[in-house]
């Protein structure tokens, strides 16, 4: 009763390690607990370049596209659907600003203030809005027919 109890007030969110934040995975996980989020699921890829369009297009066309969805398919990155009562704004509090400098200057500790290193090797990704945690990015990496894991740790059942 207890855990549905929990659940029923959770919200998810869908969180992602970038390939530079890879490096980082540890100190980033040790975060996410710390901020008592639960990790739902977790998923380790290496995304095609057309996979990181497709997750990314609704940013097709803008200045940062390209660079986006080439470094997003470079390297290893790890998907993690996370919950708790008001996740999606938690987790955008505990990565800091999107940009680098911002995040180094006026977030310190924050995921970013701390392992970002610049305008696209910002280490982490959160989503922005409930709808598109779970019905567009959450289903994106965990939905019945998304693509194959490098591994896939899945814990909504425990
Ligand atoms: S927007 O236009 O306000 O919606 O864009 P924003 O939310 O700031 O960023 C959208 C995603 O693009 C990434 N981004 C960049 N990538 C590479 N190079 C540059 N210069 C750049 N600027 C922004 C930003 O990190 C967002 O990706 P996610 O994965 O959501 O963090």
């Amino acid at each position: 009763f207890t855990a549905n109890k929990l659940n029923s007030q959770a919200e998810i969110t869908l969180a992602m390690i970038k390939p530079d934040g890879y490096y980082h995975i540890g100190d980033i996980i040790a975060e996410i607990y710390k901020a008592e989020f639960r990790i739902n699921k977790m998923k380790m890829v290496h995304l095609t370049k057309q996979q990181a369009e497709e997750f990314y297009a609704v940013h097709y066309g803008k200045p940062f596209y390209n660079n986006l969805v080439d470094f997003m398919s470079s390297g290893r990155i790890v998907a993690l659907e996370l919950s708790k009562p008001d996740a999606i704004q938690a987790w955008r509090n505990l990565i800091g600003p999107t940009n680098f400098e911002v995040a180094r200057r006026e977030k310190p500790n924050s995921i970013r203030g701390k392992f970002a290193s610049d305008g696209t090797r910002n280490a982490v990704h959160g989503s922005d809005s409930s709808e598109n945690a779970k019905i567009v990015e959450s289903n994106f990496f965990f939905g019945r027919n998304s693509f194959k894991p490098v591994a896939l740790f899945d814990n909504s059942t425990l």
